[in-house]
């Protein structure tokens, strides 16, 4: 008998991890596809797209702030920009109660919204708006931050929302 024909010797313990390993890799399997296509439960994808050359000329971001839809309830739309690393607007005043939904986006680089204490927290993307909805019980100060380097002057881009 040629050796070529002999059966690859593998040692047992090494054998229960890779039956182990194949179960595991199969349980993934599943649960990503299980997740994706029966619960539904899909990666961000942008809700809206703008221009980022035209976004401080023209559209709700040129105009940025806190516009009230009926009483309780906010839009707050929020312009990033690199140069002079800033958000627009950075101070904002609602009461409390209410329910306000970001609309954030960026006129150049790629930078992050961290609104701290609450799960606001999102990448901001030149040519996509994030979004997200939050509902201010507290009364206090929410201050917020950019989460993505975005250039030398990164640790100034930064402002507050105050729940009165
Ligand atoms: Cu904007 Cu870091």
């Amino acid at each position: 008998m040629s050796k070529s024909k002999e059966k690859m010797h593998v040692d047992p313990y090494e054998k229960i991890y890779i039956y182990i390993s194949i179960v595991v890799l199969i349980v993934f399997a599943t649960a990503v596809t299980v997740a994706g296509f029966a619960l539904g439960i899909q990666v961000p994808s942008p809700s809206q797209r703008v221009d980022p050359n035209t976004v401080a000329i023209e559209g709700p971001f040129s105009d940025p702030g806190l516009r009230e839809l009926a009483p309780g309830k906010y839009e707050l739309y929020i312009r990033a920009e690199a140069v002079p690393w800033r958000f627009y607007p950075d101070k904002v005043t609602v009461p409390a109660g209410s329910t306000v939904t970001f609309y954030v986006t960026s006129a150049d680089v790629q930078h992050g919204f961290n609104l701290q204490n609450t799960n606001i927290n999102f990448m901001v993307l030149p040519g996509q708006v994030s979004t997200l909805t939050y509902t201010f019980k507290e009364v206090g100060e929410y201050p917020f931050i950019c989460t993505e380097y975005c250039g030398v002057g990164h640790q100034n881009m930064y402002g507050v929302i105050t729940v009165e």
